[in-house]
């Protein structure tokens, strides 16, 4: 089942396996490196069906990272790069787009909204809350991001609507105070992300796949739970996406309910520059992001959920890491699956699945790969040089 051809939307997969969107930190200066096209190119040599190019920004407002890629109109020519070298292996090309809304890093942004501000602990920012005329102006940042990587030849887009960033900050009852058409109720807090897949789907035209990212549950009490995500789905097949990928998790709440696991909080403070985020992060890290049980494919109960609802081609994600688990959730009703830290261990894995050289991924799930994205390029602890003893800081 794996390896059979598939189609989302109008885009021909040559299997059923894409690389999910994991935050590369390969963009210095908020631009396509040859480390990034490297990257990509050696995941789909390694026989991914479809590559997802991370967490790009649609507007400088909604920037987290000094190393992460911002889209305008200048970066065609190095997007174009970036999707030939991708299709050059045979692989199609998405790309993941988004907005930090309270994650962003106003040092960088020089902004940092939210649908209705507030204190967010984990920036730590003071976000103030967006106002009409921002709404718009950020709906139409989709849109012109769209135009612009569908000039680059990216093959599919994926609008980021979960982890809490800012349309999941829309979505969510903890994050979304507003009194006005875009909070309070259900229908109102659903209105950014209408109105931003709108204009995406119109952007993006027939010929190209739209994708959308959600939470089935924010993973903290007094965040959004299943059964809100099951109504966020069926609104989303009504607007004609593509594909729906099923994640979960809050980055300002509850950080490790999207990887499970334990954040290694040393190797993340080791990294950093800044003195206050180093110490702060060594000390109180271990509370603010606390750990998750893991387990494979640990999204796929409530998957089943938003399956049974609708009919779009579904996405399955979440420690997906030997080809029996994949194989079952395919069985199950899932069109495709999404990996990350397999491959960031391993660019080679699905293929290595393909020929029997490996049945099960070799990554041990340490997290190392996120604790250093905060600070540069994502690295594999088994691939580095010394990490290990890193680990024991
Ligand atoms: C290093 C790293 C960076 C990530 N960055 C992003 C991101 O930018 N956008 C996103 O939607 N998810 C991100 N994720 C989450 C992954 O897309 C995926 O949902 C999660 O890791 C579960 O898949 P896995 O078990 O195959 O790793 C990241 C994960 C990792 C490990």
């Amino acid at each position: 089942m794996l390896f059979t051809e598939s189609k989302i939307g109008p885009v021909l997969l040559r299997n059923r396996s894409i690389r999910a969107a994991a935050f590369e930190g390969m963009c210095p200066g908020h631009h396509v490196s040859s480390e990034l096209i490297r990257y990509h190119s050696s995941v789909a040599s390694g026989g991914i069906g479809m590559t997802t190019v991370a967490y790009a920004s649609v507007a400088q407002s909604g920037l987290s990272f000094a190393h992460q890629l911002l889209i305008n109109s200048n970066s065609i020519p190095e997007l174009r790069q970036l999707t030939g070298a991708i299709h050059r292996e045979g692989a199609a090309a998405a790309i993941q787009i988004g907005h930090g809304g309270l994650m962003a890093d106003k040092k960088i942004s020089g902004v940092c909204l939210s649908p209705s501000g507030g204190f967010n602990l984990y920036g730590p920012t003071w976000p103030r809350a967006i106002s009409m005329e921002e709404i718009r102006n950020i709906i139409n940042d989709f849109s012109n991001a769209v135009r612009i990587i569908k000039e680059a030849g990216f093959d599919a887009v994926e609008v980021h609507a979960g982890h809490g960033y800012l349309i999941s900050q829309f979505l969510s009852p903890f994050t979304n105070k507003r009194k006005d058409l875009y909070g309070g109720l259900f229908a109102n807090r659903c209105r950014f992300l209408v109105e931003v897949i709108r204009a995406v789907r119109d952007a993006a035209g027939p010929g190209m796949a739209v994708v959308v990212k959600i939470n089935l549950r924010d993973g903290f009490r007094g965040g959004m739970e299943l059964d809100e995500s099951v109504e966020v789905a069926k609104l989303l097949e009504a607007e004609g996406v593509d594909g729906l990928v099923l994640s979960g998790g809050f980055v300002s709440k509850a950080p490790m309910y999207v990887m499970r696991g334990s954040m290694p909080v040393k190797i993340m403070a080791h990294y950093m520059e800044n003195p206050l985020m180093k110490y702060g992060t060594r000390f109180f890290g271990g509370i603010l992001m606390k750990s998750e049980p893991f387990s494979e494919g640990y999204f796929l109960d409530d998957a089943l959920k938003i399956r049974s609802a609708v009919k779009l081609p579904l996405v399955c994600v979440g420690g997906l890491k030997s080809l029996e688990m994949i194989e079952r959730v395919l069985e199950l009703g899932f069109d495709f699956v999404q990996i990350a830290r397999a491959l960031i261990h391993d660019p080679g894995f699905v293929n290595k699945l393909k020929s029997g050289e490996v049945v099960t991924s070799g990554c041990k799930t340490s997290n190392y790969c996120i604790a250093r994205m905060y600070s540069g390029p994502m690295a594999c602890l088994q691939h580095v040089a010394g990490a290990d003893a890193e680990m024991g800081l």
